[in-house]
């Protein structure tokens, strides 16, 4: 069983008069436990692929499983509360909110998915100690490295212990080092977790972490590498 599956999906943008195909018919099912790499040049539609996957972005045509549940079919709110009860999300540039605490930002999906106040407190700090920032619990983004932001942006990310992790080009905006870190990070705790990451990049240390690899070029699967074939290689 797949933890996503994607069966013949296509998105097109219309800007003015021109027709942009972000995604052409996609065949893609993502197995659990993994982590997942999405690679490609600029352009190639890495972002359009995980904001569908994310059901941020509703395809055109095609169908789209995700944890079991056919997602197309959810109403609006039930989707919000499928999302945030299951799906996780790490950005490019961290997007944590700049008002709140590096310990506020982790909490702030649990009080969305109403986790009572005990509980919702075991797992702040439990995410904090994991990411390694127990002691910036009090500082803002704004007192916090790149790296940290990132760090907290991943605490945030899995503290509702969702099925499946999304992360956008999540090194993209970090030096080589402090990258390198946060791969080894997020490949470390979605062992730990048995989370699902799906990741886009296209650095090559993230490629060589992954057990599967999906190319994509021009919104269309170029090649697939599933774990076995990249171990023997
Ligand atoms: N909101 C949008 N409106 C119009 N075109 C878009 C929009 N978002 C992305 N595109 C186009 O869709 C294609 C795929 O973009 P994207 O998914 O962002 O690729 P990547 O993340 O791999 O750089 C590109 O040609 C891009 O210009
Ligand atoms: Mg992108």
């Amino acid at each position: 069983m797949h933890v996503v599956e994607l069966k013949q999906i296509s998105k097109t943008y219309h800007l003015d008069a021109i027709d942009v195909p972000a995604l052409v018919d996609i065949d893609l099912g993502v197995r659990p436990d993994c982590f997942t790499v999405i690679s490609g040049a600029s352009g190639s539609g890495k972002t359009t692929l995980l904001n569908v996957i994310g059901c941020i972005d509703l395809p055109d045509r095609g169908e789209l499983i995700v944890a079991g549940e056919p997602v197309q079919k959810l109403s609006d709110d039930a989707l919000s509360d499928f999302r945030a009860r299951h799906i996780g999300f790490v950005f490019q540039n961290f997007n944590l909110l700049p008002v709140l605490t590096a310990y506020e930002n982790i909490e702030y999906p649990l009080l969305l998915s109403r986790t009572p106040a005990p509980e919702r407190k075991r797992r702040v700090e439990a995410m904090l100690d994991a990411v390694g920032l127990s002691d910036r619990a009090k500082n803002y983004p704004g007192q916090l490295s790149g790296g940290q932001r990132q760090r907290v942006a991943i605490a945030r990310a899995l503290a509702p212990s969702p099925k499946l992790v999304l992360a956008d080009e999540p090194t993209a905006n970090l030096d080589s080092v402090t990258g390198a870190a946060i791969i080894d990070l997020m490949r470390a705790m979605q062992r730990e977790l048995h989370v699902s990451f799906v990741f886009s990049s296209h650095d090559p240390k993230v490629l060589a972490a992954a057990d599967d690899a999906v190319m994509i070029r021009d919104g269309r699967i170029e090649r697939i590498e599933r774990r076995e074939e990249r171990a023997a290689a």
